[in-house]
C-alpha cells in the first residue's frame, strides 16, 4: 500500500526531473532487467586469476607452523602468498592499526585470512585454500561483550559524556529503576557479496574495480600494501548491490589481497567471496550489552540517567570508536535524560571485527532508552506513549547529554499527527479489550520516535568534491565522490545539477565514482551522501553558471540580473536562447564549461576531552506506530500494520525517499526480530547462510504499511535545497515493532509487568518472555504484593 505524498506535477514551463520530483532511480530499468553491471558481471580480462584465502580455524591462537605445499601443488594454482611476501605495509587498519592484511603468527578470530591463493578458476582457488596444514597453539578467548568487560579487554579506551550531577539526581528522584539488555548484531546480507577485480597497469600500478563505499580508502590501502604512491592506483566503483555499511571499510582487504596477487603474478585478479566466506570473514553490526539506571518523577519524566553501552567490536578497532560514540550520542533517542552520565565501552573479542551497519551504533544505543520508556510506563501503570511524549525534548528541555542544543522540535508535533492518523487511542482501547477476551493470540501496539544526528562524528570526513562538465551539445557529465549502493544518491545529485541549470534531467549523465576524477573523498556513509556531494555538485554548477552569466552579460550587453536559466533555455534580456545553442556560443567565446566543486559542513565540532560539542549539523526525525499479534503458545508473531511519518526535509525525490524509509524499516525489523547470529563456544559462526540466518521476506513486511513524508518541512540548516538525509534514520523506526511485541507480552500480566525482551526477539525469546511474565503474574497472586517493574 504505497502512497506517494508529494506528487509534483510537471508544469509545462519547467524542465523535467528537477529536484523535488519523483524521477526514477537512474538504474531502475537496468536493475530489473539484469543489465546493471556489478563486479562479477564485468567482461573478464585475458589471463584472469581468481583469489581465495586460507582461513584460521581458531578464535585465538599462535600459529606454530604452516605447510602450504598441498595448496601450491593443487591443479590451477598459480601463486600462494603469506604476509612475508607483502612489499609494503602489512597493517590495513582503516583508522587505527590492528588489521593485518594476512595474519602472521597470531590469529584472533575464526575465519581470519592466513594466506592468499591465486588460481585459474574460482573453484580451484577455494579448494586449494582448504588444503593447508596449519598447527596452532590455542590461547584464551573472550567471545562476548560481557566476557570482554570482565577480562577488561578493549580495542580502544572508554569514553564518558557527563551533564550535571546524575548521582545526585538519581538519589533524589521520587522513583528509580534499573535495567539491562542485550541488543543483537546483524549480517549485512547485501545481495551482491564482497567483490573486486584488479588489473595491473602499464607502470607499476593497478586499476581496481571494487564494490566499496570508500574508493579513496581502497586506493590508499592498496598503494600502501604495494609500497606505491597513491597516484599509481586508480579505483572505480560503478555501483554496489547493497553496502549498508558493510562495504565502508571491509571491501578494502579484498582489494589489497587481489592487488598483491596481481602485482606478484602480473595478471588480473578477481576476488569474489562466496556467501558463506563473506558471512564468516567480514564484520557485522555490533551487538551491544547496555544498562540503565534512571530516576523520574510521578509523571514519569526523567530527572537523571546513568547509561552504559558496551559494543562487541571483535578483534580490531576498525570503525568501532566512532560506532560506540554514536551509540552514546543516541542513548537519549528523542528524550531529555536530565542530568546524565553515558559511558561507552569498546569490547575486544576474538571474533571478526564488527563494522558500520545502517545507523552506525545509533540503533543499539537508542534501544536502551526505549526499553526504559516502556519500563517506566508499566511501573506507573500508564500508556507508554504518554511517557514517551512527556520525556521528549522541547523548548527549555533542549540540551543533550553531550551539550548540543536541539534547535528544531519536530517530534512532539509529528507524534500528535501520527497518533491521530493511525487512530492510536481507539486501537489501544480495542486491543486492550481484545487481549482480555482472547486467550491465545495477544495483540500489541506501540508508537516510537527516532531522532538521528546527521554528520560524520569524525569532523574531517564532512567534506566532498564533485566534477561537472558541460559539453557543446548542452549535455552534462556529472561525477562526485559519493558511491551508489542502491540508495538513489546518483539520481538525487543529478536532479540537483539539472535544477542548477534548469535543464531536463536526461541531459545529465551520472558516471562511475573514480579516484582520478575526484580525489581524497570520504566514504559514502553516515547518510550524508546527498548532503555532501549534492552541495559539492551545486558548487561546481554555480561556478560554471557564474562564467556563463558573465559571458552573456558582456556578449549581449545586458546586466547580470537580466539573465536567468529557465526551462532548457537561458533568458538574456528579452531573448530566450535554447540551452544547447547558448552553450555553443559560450564555447565559441572560449568560456570554460567545466568545473570542480567542493563542500565542507559548517558549524560542527566535538571535544573528546570534555565529551561536549555540536557533533551534528541537524537531526532527522521520524515516528512509527506498529501493531503486532503474538501467538502465546508458540511465540510466533506478525506485524499487522505500520504507520510511518518521516521527516526528509524538503525531499529531493519523494519516491526514492519513501523507498529508503520502507527498506530501512523492514531491514530494522529483521535486525530486531528474526536475524540471529549464532556463534558456538569456539567462536565459530554457525548461522553462515540464508538457511540458518533469516532476513525478512516480502511476507514479513507489515500487511498494512502506510508511509508518509512530513510535508512542508524544509531543513532549517542550509543543506542542498533544504533537504534532509534519509538513508539510515528509518531503520530505527522498527523499534516500534519490538516495543509492540513487549506490549503484547505485557498483556498476559495485565500490563503490570515490563517483560525483558532481548533482541533479536525470535519466537523462542518471545515465548521465553511470555513464560517469565506469566510466572511473575502467578507469584503476584500468591503474594499479592504491589506491582513492580522487573529488575533486569
Ligand atoms: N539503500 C540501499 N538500497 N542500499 C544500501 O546499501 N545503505 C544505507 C542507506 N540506504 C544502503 C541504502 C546506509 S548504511 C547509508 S549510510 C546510506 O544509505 C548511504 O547513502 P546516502 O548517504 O547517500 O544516504
Ligand atoms: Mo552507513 S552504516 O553509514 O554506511
Amino acid at each position: 500500500m504505497r502512497k506517494l505524498p508529494i506528487n509534483t506535477p510537471k508544469p509545462s514551463d519547467t524542465a523535467s526531473g528537477l529536484s523535488g520530483t519523483q524521477a526514477y532511480h537512474d538504474s531502475a530499468w537496468k536493475h530489473v532487467s539484469g543489465k546493471a553491471r556489478y563486479i562479477d558481471d564485468l567482461p573478464e580480462p585475458e589471463g584472469l586469476l581468481h583469489a581465495a584465502v586460507g582461513q584460521s580455524t581458531h578464535a585465538h591462537a599462535r600459529v606454530t607452523a604452516m605447510d602450504l605445499d598441498a595448496v601450491r601443488n593443487y591443479p590451477g594454482v598459480v601463486e600462494v602468498m603469506t604476509v612475508n611476501d607483502v612489499p609494503g605495509h602489512t597493517d590495513i587498519g582503516p583508522v587505527f592499526p590492528g588489521d593485518p592484511v594476512l595474519a602472521g603468527d597470531l590469529v584472533e578470530h575464526v575465519g581470519q585470512p592466513l594466506f592468499a591463493v591465486a588460481a585459474t578458476s574460482h573453484r580451484a582457488a577455494r579448494q586449494a585454500a582448504r588444503l593447508a596444514k596449519v598447527s596452532y597453539e590455542p590461547l584464551p578467548t573472550a567471545l562476548t561483550a560481557q566476557e570482554a568487560l570482565e577480562q577488561k579487554l578493549f580495542v580502544r579506551p572508554d569514553h564518558t559524556q557527563l551533564r550535571g550531577d546524575p548521582d545526585k539526581a538519581l538519589a533524589e528522584a521520587p522513583h528509580r529503576l534499573q535495567g539491562e539488555m542485550n541488543v543483537g548484531g546483524q549480517e549485512h546480507f547485501y545481495l551482491e557479496g564482497q567483490a573486486c577485480l584488479v588489473e595491473p597497469t602499464e607502470d607499476a600500478g593497478v586499476f581496481v574495480h571494487t564494490s566499496s563505499q570508500h574508493p579513496s580508502e581502497v586506493q590508499k590501502l592498496v598503494a600502501e600494501v604495494l609500497g606505491l604512491a597513491i597516484h599509481e592506483v586508480q579505483v572505480e566503483v560503478r555501483r554496489m548491490g547493497g553496502g549498508f555499511g558493510g562495504k565502508e571499510t571491509q571491501a578494502a582487504p579484498l582489494a589489497c589481497i587481489s592487488a598483491l596477487l596481481a602485482r606478484k603474478t602480473g595478471r588480473p585478479v578477481k576476488y569474489r567471496m562466496a556467501r558463506a566466506d563473506d558471512m564468516v570473514q567480514t564484520g557485522k553490526r555490533h551487538d551491544f550489552y547496555n544498562t540503565y539506571d534512571i530516576g523520574f518523577d510521578e509523571q514519569g519524566v526523567l530527572r537523571g540517567a546513568d547509561i552504559m553501552v558496551a559494543g562487541r567490536c571483535g578483534f580490531s578497532p576498525d570503525l568501532s570508536d566512532a560506532i560506540v560514540d554514536r551509540a552514546m550520542f543516541h542513548s537519549d533517542n528523542g528524550y531529555s535524560l536530565g542530568e546524565a552520565r553515558v559511558v561507552g565501552h569498546r569490547c575486544k573479542t576474538h571474533t571478526v571485527s564488527n563494522t558500520a551497519f545502517r545507523g552506525f551504533g545509533g540503533p543499539q544505543g537508542m534501544m536502551i532508552i526505549e526499553r526504559a520508556m516502556d519500563d517506566i510506563a508499566r511501573y506507573l501503570g500508564e500508556d507508554p506513549l504518554d511517557i514517551r511524549k512527556r520525556n521528549l525534548y522541547g523548548p527549555g528541555r533542549d540540551v543533550t547529554h553531550y551539550g548540543q542544543k536541539i534547535e528544531q522540535h519536530l517530534l512532539p508535533d509529528m507524534i500528535e499527527k501520527l497518533e491521530v492518523s493511525s487512530d492510536y487511542r481507539k486501537r489501544r482501547a480495542e486491543i486492550t479489550h481484545f487481549n482480555k477476551t482472547s486467550q491465545i493470540l495477544k495483540r500489541g501496539l506501540s508508537l516510537t520516535p527516532v531522532k538521528f544526528g546527521i554528520s560524520f562524528t569524525a569532523q574531517h570526513l564532512n567534506q566532498a568534491g564533485a566534477l561537472v562538465h558541460v559539453y557543446t551539445d548542452g549535455s552534462i557529465h556529472l561525477n562526485h565522490g559519493g558511491t551508489e549502493m542502491g540508495q538513489g544518491l546518483f539520481i538525487k545529485v543529478a536532479q540537483v545539477v539539472a535544477s542548477a541549470f534548469q535543464v531536463d534531467l536526461d541531459r545529465v549523465k551520472v558516471s562511475a565514482t573514480r579516484t582520478d576524477k575526484v580525489p581524497n573523498t570520504s566514504p559514502t556513509a553516515a547518510s550524508s551522501g546527498t548532503d555532501l556531494n549534492g552541495m559539492a555538485a551545486l558548487d561546481a554548477c554555480e561556478k560554471i553558471k557564474q562564467r556563463l552569466v558573465d559571458f552573456a552579460a558582456e556578449a549581449h550587453g545586458v546586466s547580470a540580473e537580466d539573465i536567468a536559466f529557465e526551462n532548457n533555455t537561458v533568458r538574456v534580456g528579452d531573448q530566450r536562447i535554447d540551452w544547447a545553442d547558448f552553450v555553443q556560443q559560450a564555447y565559441m567565446a572560449r568560456v570554460s564549461l567545466s568545473s570542480n566543486g567542493f563542500y565542507s559542513t559548517p558549524k560542527i565540532h566535538y571535544d573528546r576531552a570534555t565529551g561536549q560539542g555540536r557533533p551534528f549539523l541537524y537531526f532527522a526525525n521520524g515516528v512509527a506506530c506498529s501493531e503486532v499479534v503474538v501467538d502465546t503458545l508458540t511465540g510466533e508473531y506478525k506485524v499487522l500494520r505500520t504507520d510511518i511519518l518521516h521527516d526528509a526535509g524538503q525531499s529531493l525525490n519523494p519516491a526514492v525517499d519513501i523507498g529508503q524509509i520502507e527498506g530501512g524499516f523492514v531491514q530494522g525489523m529483521g535486525w530486531l526480530t528474526t536475524e540471529e547470529l549464532v556463534y558456538n563456544k569456539e567462536g565459530r559462526l554457525l548461522s553462515n547462510g540464508p538457511a540458518t540466518y533469516k532476513i525478512p521476506a516480502v511476507s514479513d513486511a507489515p500487511a498494512d504499511f502506510r508511509v508518509e513524508l512530513l510535508p512542508a518541512s524544509p531543513n532549517p540548516e542550509s543543506t542542498v535545497f533544504r533537504s534532509k538525509a534519509v538513508g539510515e534514520p528509518p531503520l530505527m523506526l522498527a523499534m516500534s515493532v519490538w516495543s509492540a511485541m513487549r506490549d503484547a507480552i505485557a498483556s498476559v500480566a495485565d500490563y503490570r509487568y515490563s517483560p525483558p525482551l532481548d533482541t533479536p526477539a525470535t519466537p523462542e525469546r518471545v515465548l521465553g518472555a511470555i513464560t517469565t511474565t506469566r510466572r511473575w503474574a502467578a507469584e503476584q497472586t500468591a503474594t499479592t504484593e504491589k506491582p513492580v517493574s522487573q529488575e533486569a
